[in-house]
């Protein structure tokens, strides 16, 4: 008989009680094979999650209950375009572009692949030099405006695949409506060889319509006011006509669709800063990487299946173990923009209270995402990872090839990855830290008072990620991966994945303050001001 996943969840927290009297290192001691057993390697990424205290009657209770959430059907929705955004009545069809199956059962084959070549067409001829500004300079500079997912996707896939001496032409990413980053980045362009993408699903975000007019206003001062932008901006949007308005040529506007949402959007026309700064044939490397990943979510049993099963570790660390946050560390320099990339995924699509029926969610949702490189993390935060009072999982991300000639280099990042990975799972007991203290010569007094300080309590999980190779068809297997995680976990918490209402109060109440902030302050302000901001929209204007 089928167990609902409230029977399910409560066998689980048997097994989380059980399992609680145990430890990691003693898992480890009982089965020597358990790295090996629960290492898999999928699409070039090689996933090692043995280092979390579950033992195999965990495991399948930890399956029974993705089995009761449906979790594979949950796939096959997503796979054939069922509106599994309800709250935006769309179906999340992030996988078509980029997987030929799930765009034919969905019919926006011929649309994704028209694109594509449009894509392709504009990103080869800018780095061909064919591409010639208003004056008929080459174009040397290529600037994407937008913020969110119309930008950390792209920014996070060009820092870790492209080496900016190689670039044809250099692409640059502008998001903060902070004058500060305009004026710096303009700073170093000459606009006659310059082309702006502004980037927005909406073309309605205040941050990027504000840059791109500021973009324009500097081309125009520069190049003169009847200076043909058709030369020098380029736009990616859902909404053409809102573009067209801007004053973008129709002939240089890619479109793209409701339903891709932004922070799934890269492999989609906003993907162009990519293909500018990697080649259109690259660009097509990470949509064949994230295929892969799509082929074996949508067809891999449950048990063997990698989103799922990283998906339902997740959700065991959140709702079982307490965990309020995970820390992903990519002991990779150009990983470096992974983690903001991926706060982003997973925090704008699980962050959420209520069920897809509206009433309050039983459980926790999604958890904090944070963390950094390595080796740097080790030089702050680890501290509080290995002695701190939250345990806190882990997600170490390493690659096995380096890409440079630095081999010493290499060798030393990844002992460093093993190596932390090694001292949150073991640790060190006080025991032993006294043993260590007195055999380096410590007194017997020094060795007692400062063991208690150098503890290790270990028992901290930890998954462990490694690519063959850092290249554009791994990324886009991890890239994937993530996503089709986080849309797992949001059926295991039976939420929407793809809305995200939380980021609107705070725009509109932005807009609400700037009346008030304006040169003639609160005489044109529409809105009654908030007492709570009276004193500081007062201060601000003297
Ligand atoms: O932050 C909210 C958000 O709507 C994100 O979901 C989105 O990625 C970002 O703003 C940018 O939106 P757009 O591409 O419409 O400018």
């Amino acid at each position: 008989m089928t167990q609902t996943t409230s029977e399910a969840f409560s066998l689980l927290q048997q097994h989380a009680q059980r399992l609680a009297d145990q430890s990691l290192s003693g898992l480890f001691r009982n089965d020597p094979k358990r790295a090996s057993r629960l290492t898999d390697d999928v699409a070039g990424l090689r996933v090692d999650y043995s280092r979390h205290l579950l033992d195999q009657d965990g495991w399948d209770a930890l399956f029974a209950w993705g089995e009761a959430a449906g979790l594979s059907a949950a796939a096959e929705r997503m796979r054939s375009g069922a509106l599994i955004n309800p709250t935006e009545g769309r179906p999340a069809l992030h996988s078509a572009l980029r997987h030929r199956g799930c765009a034919e059962a969905n019919d926006v084959a011929e649309a994704v692949s028209e694109t594509g070549d449009r894509l392709a067409a504009i990103a080869e001829k800018l780095r061909a030099g064919h591409w010639r500004g208003a004056t008929g300079e080459i174009i040397t500079d290529f600037v994407n405006i937008g913020i969110g997912g119309s930008d950390l996707g792209p920014r996070a896939v060009v820092q870790a695949l492209s080496r900016p001496d190689q670039q044809p032409v250099r692409v640059h990413f502008l998001a903060n409506i902070d004058g500060a980053a305009i004026d710096d980045l303009l700073a170093g362009l000459n606009p006659a060889a310059t082309v702006f993408c502004i980037t927005s699903k909406s073309f309605g975000t205040r941050e990027t319509l504000t840059n791109a007019s500021s973009a324009r206003r500097w081309l125009l001062d520069a190049l003169g006011e009847d200076a043909d932008m058709a030369a020098h901006l380029v736009a990616v949007s859902a909404n053409v006509q809102r573009a067209v308005d801007f004053g973008v040529a129709e002939e240089n506007i890619l479109p793209m669709w409701d339903w891709v949402g932004g922070r799934y959007s890269l492999w989609s026309t906003v993907g162009l800063p990519i293909a500018v700064a990697l080649g259109a044939e690259a660009f097509e490397s990470l949509l064949a990487g994230a295929a892969a990943m799509d082929e074996h979510f949508f067809t891999a049993p449950l048990a063997d299946n990698l989103p799922m099963r990283l998906g339902l570790l997740g959700a065991w660390h959140r709702n079982l173990q307490g965990a309020a946050s995970y820390a992903v560390v990519p002991y990779a320099n150009r990983l470096g923009l992974l983690p903001s990339w991926l706060q982003q995924l997973d925090m704008e699509s699980n962050g959420k209270r209520v069920a897809l029926d509206g009433a309050p969610l039983p459980q926790d949702s999604g958890p904090l995402v944070w963390g950094g490189v390595g080796t740097d993390g080790q030089h702050a935060y680890f501290q509080w990872l290995h002695q701190g009072t939250s345990p806190t999982p882990v997600e170490f991300i390493g690659v096995r090839d380096p890409e440079h000639p630095f081999d010493e280099h290499h060798r030393q990042l990844l002992a460093n990855l093993l190596g932390q990975a090694s001292a949150l799972l073991h640790g060190r007991t006080e025991a032993q830290t006294r043993e260590e203290l007195l055999a380096a010569g410590r007194s017997d007094e020094d060795a007692r008072r400062l063991a208690p300080h150098m503890t290790f309590p270990g028992n901290r999980p930890s998954t462990i990620i490694m690519l063959e190779r850092l290249d554009a068809r791994s990324l886009g297997a991890l890239l994937a991966l993530y996503e089709h995680r986080v849309y797992v976990q949001s059926v295991l918490w039976n939420s929407n994945a793809f809305d995200q209402w939380g980021v609107e109060l705070g725009k509109t109440l932005a807009l609400a303050v700037e009346g008030h902030l304006s040169a003639d302050g609160a005489a044109d302000a529409e809105s009654e001001l908030d007492s709570s901001l009276a004193p500081w929209i007062d201060w601000l204007r003297r």
